[in-house]
């Protein structure tokens, strides 16, 4: 199909609620912007249940009579013109899968304005009204110029195993990334008690201790070391000789991927100053795959859904998030440039159940 064709016939306004006598109850969402065609990426590094707010947009748009162009590769495809549409079967079979469909990329030439440039040109010979963005802090910063330069509508869906968004309780994989490492971390220490050893486990999170905290807390490690945390490497060496002094076969202890050192860093330490069996186990990239659990696909679906709303009532440079109030509108700007804090909380009952 060329790129300016349009199919499919808009859906009927309005549907029968009850039984078929009661008067029909508009369920459709307002579109004073009067989109028509919305275009769809995931960027940076992908997270589970990024299929399913792909489904999501795909499945809003076509129910309120709007088309849907994907643009593969993130926005490397973007500037290379990887633009295809895709229809609500397109996405059948796909909410249960992790990783992207469409397919996302770190892209450098988007960092150049010729790069934004030629993308724009893309969304405009395929008539794109607005675009939606799946993705990380990096991913926002690359919509957030193209709205600026080339006036392109643009709304961010928070899709990042991090959760280093601020504007949004949660992002779309952190719940799945969370369960993967706490799986691991499981069966760690069966092995760990099994030999009496120290293990020094390193999770995700370039600047966040989201997931660090959240299995250390699930996973009963008895310390956390997270890159919001100015606590020395030190601390892990009186952890252990505690753990010892008590009795404890063997201790876990959980580190952010961003803390500095690393794993092996706290590891180095404990082994120089203790003389214990240390082991470390470096998680990678296991965390980002894999079937998205509920929380995700849920959460997926219903920011996706508010991603195509956003643009029909003209919102732009905005991503969507939930909140306790429902759903939540941020300037991309203040996504990266607001600190999300880790649960200080959180923090504490980590340390109080390791006694
Ligand atoms: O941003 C998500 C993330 O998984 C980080 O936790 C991690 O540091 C990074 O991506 C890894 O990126 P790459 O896929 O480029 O190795």
């Amino acid at each position: 199909m060329a790129p300016g064709d349009r199919h499919g016939q808009a859906p009927p306004h309005t549907h029968p609620k009850g039984d078929a006598m009661t008067e029909p109850t508009p369920i459709h969402h307002p579109n004073p912007a009067g989109i028509k065609r919305v275009a769809v990426l995931t960027s940076g590094g992908d997270a589970p249940g990024m299929n399913a707010a792909i489904r999501a947009v795909v499945r809003t748009a076509t129910f309120e009579g709007i088309e849907v162009v994907g643009v593969r590769r993130g926005f490397s495809g973007l500037h290379r013109g990887e633009l295809q549409l895709l229809g609500p079967r397109d996405v059948a079979n796909t909410i249960q899968r992790g990783g992207t469909v469409l397919l996302t990329a770190r892209s450098s030439t988007w960092r150049t304005p010729e790069g934004r440039a030629r993308g724009a040109a893309h969304l405009r010979e395929w008539n794109v009204d607005g675009l939606i963005v799946i993705g990380g802090d990096g991913s926002f910063h690359g919509g957030h110029y193209l709205q600026q330069e080339h006036g392109v509508p643009v709304v961010g869906v928070p899709g990042t195993i991090d959760n280093d968004l601020y504007g949004t309780d949660h992002t779309i994989g952190y719940f799945t990334a969370v369960e993967t490492a706490l799986d691991a971390v499981d069966k760690l220490r069966d092995t760990g008690a099994s030999h009496e050893r120290i293990f020094v486990i390193e999770v995700m999170g370039r600047h966040a201790g989201h997931i660090a905290l959240d299995v250390a807390v699930a996973g009963g490690a008895e310390e956390v070391f997270i890159p919001e945390d100015g606590k020395p490497v030190a601390d892990a060496i009186a952890v252990v000789q505690d753990s010892v002094a008590k009795g404890k076969l063997g201790s876990i202890i959980i580190v952010a991927e961003g803390y500095p050192g690393g794993a092996q860093g706290v590891a180095d330490a404990i082994q120089a100053e203790t003389g214990l069996e240390t082991r470390v186990s470096i998680l990678g990239h296991i965390q980002r795959g894999g079937s998205p659990v509920s929380s995700d696909r849920i959460l997926a679906s219903r920011l996706g859904e508010a991603s195509v709303y956003a643009l029909m009532e003209g919102r732009s440079n905005v991503m969507v998030g939930r909140g306790s109030g429902g759903i939540t509108y941020t300037p991309l700007h203040e996504t990266w440039e607001k600190r999300k804090d880790v649960s200080r909380d959180l923090y504490r009952c980590a340390k109080t159940l390791s006694v």
